[in-house]
């Protein structure tokens, strides 16, 4: 009898603090949904992650509908996706605690996202420490489930390392425990930038002007489209050092479309700024059009409790036993 191939295991999750973007959508979900058939996969709303800076308590819980309508329209199918959230399965913080007791302050303090996030706080004295611990609590959320890759954008590559060295010197302190993770991510819209400051990431803190929200109004995110920044020149060409405007929109335009960047910059040649736009304003809207309509339909069907129901069970199981491992280990069992 032949002997079915174990899948790989993968894991990852994305923030319910703001409403989700253009780049959450290119850099992380749409990459999901297509390792869901090939990999055996979580996926999990980082809810403990929206506290680590203040929110107001109805806009979280309003987020995380949000996020999880997303994930299942945009068609993360929960017969083959574990998908939970984090709160949910309470051995993510108190594994958090033992991965903050084995991580060191100066390791903590080198990310890049704790320096930027903190970069324009005024009163260091009153920087949450949440913030700071926070690739702590990363690194639990992954290593519970000893994950061979976790898929996630550039910027989040420093904390799967981080979670790398973590697994590492756990492992050698009290002796194999977890498997060590590698990032994985897509080469091409790993990076989605602002569509008014093309030099900078797309992100829910940057400019509401060169972002676009997923469940926004389809003639703002048009507009937004229609005056993004463009290059000098006349030409759409693929160059993101010279023509980063233009090379930002041929990659969300060929992410969306499925069309290859050159398939676009020929179906393209000869067209002004203007018109180019136009075309990519249609691909953009046309995706986030059919998306609006499934997310209301979930919203409405009342399926999202009964999925996260499922998927905390599901993931608990896997949590718990990882866990007892852990506090065996250390000495607490
Ligand atoms: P965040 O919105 O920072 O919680 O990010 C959630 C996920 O989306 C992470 O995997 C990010 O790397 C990814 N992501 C966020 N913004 C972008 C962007 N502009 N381009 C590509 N990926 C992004
Ligand atoms: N830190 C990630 C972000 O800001 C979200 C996240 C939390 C995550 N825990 C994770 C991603 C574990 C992958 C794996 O996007």
């Amino acid at each position: 009898m032949q002997e079915q191939v174990k899948k790989k295991r993968m894991l990852s999750g994305i923030k319910p603090t703001g409403r989700l973007t253009l780049g959450n959508y290119i850099g992380a979900i749409k990459q999901f949904i297509s390792y869901q058939d090939e990999y055996e996969m979580y996926i999990f709303i980082a809810d403990l992650h929206a506290l680590t800076l203040p929110i107001d308590a109805k806009e979280l819980r309003q987020n995380t509908k949000d996020l999880i309508s997303i994930y299942l329209a945009c068609g993360l199918d929960p017969e083959k996706v574990v998908l939970f959230k984090q709160s949910d399965v309470h051995e993510h913080a108190e594994l958090g605690y033992i991965m903050a007791c084995n991580s060191y302050m100066g390791e903590l303090s080198r990310m890049t996202q704790y320096k930027d996030k903190t970069a324009n706080m005024s009163e260091k004295d009153s920087i949450p420490t949440g913030i700071f611990l926070y690739p702590a609590l990363m690194a639990a959320d992954i290593l519970l489930y000893d994950p061979d890759y976790v898929p996630v954008g550039v910027d989040q590559k420093q904390h799967v390392e981080l979670t790398r060295d973590l697994a590492i010197r756990f492992n050698s302190r009290y002796s194999d425990t977890f498997k060590v993770p590698e990032p994985l991510t897509s080469k091409q819209g790993a990076k989605v930038f602002s569509l008014s400051n093309p030099e900078k990431k797309m992100s829910k803190s940057e400019s509401d002007k060169g972002t676009i929200y997923l469940l926004d109004d389809l003639n703002v995110s048009r507009k937004k489209i229609m005056s993004a920044v463009t290059d000098l020149g006349r030409d759409i060409k693929y160059d993101p050092a010279n023509k980063p405007g233009i090379s930002n929109l041929l990659t969300i335009a060929s992410c969306l479309s499925g069309k290859s960047i050159s398939t676009l910059e020929k179906e393209c040649e000869g067209m002004g700024y203007g018109d180019f736009k136009k075309v990519v304003a249609d691909i953009v809207c046309n995706e986030l059009s059919s998306l609006q309509t499934k997310v209301a339909s979930i919203q409405a069907s009342g399926i999202i409790e009964k999925v996260l129901e499922e998927g905390a069970m599901k993931a608990s199981y896997v949590a718990r036993k990882k866990l007892s491992k852990v506090y065996r280990k250390v000495g607490l069992r």
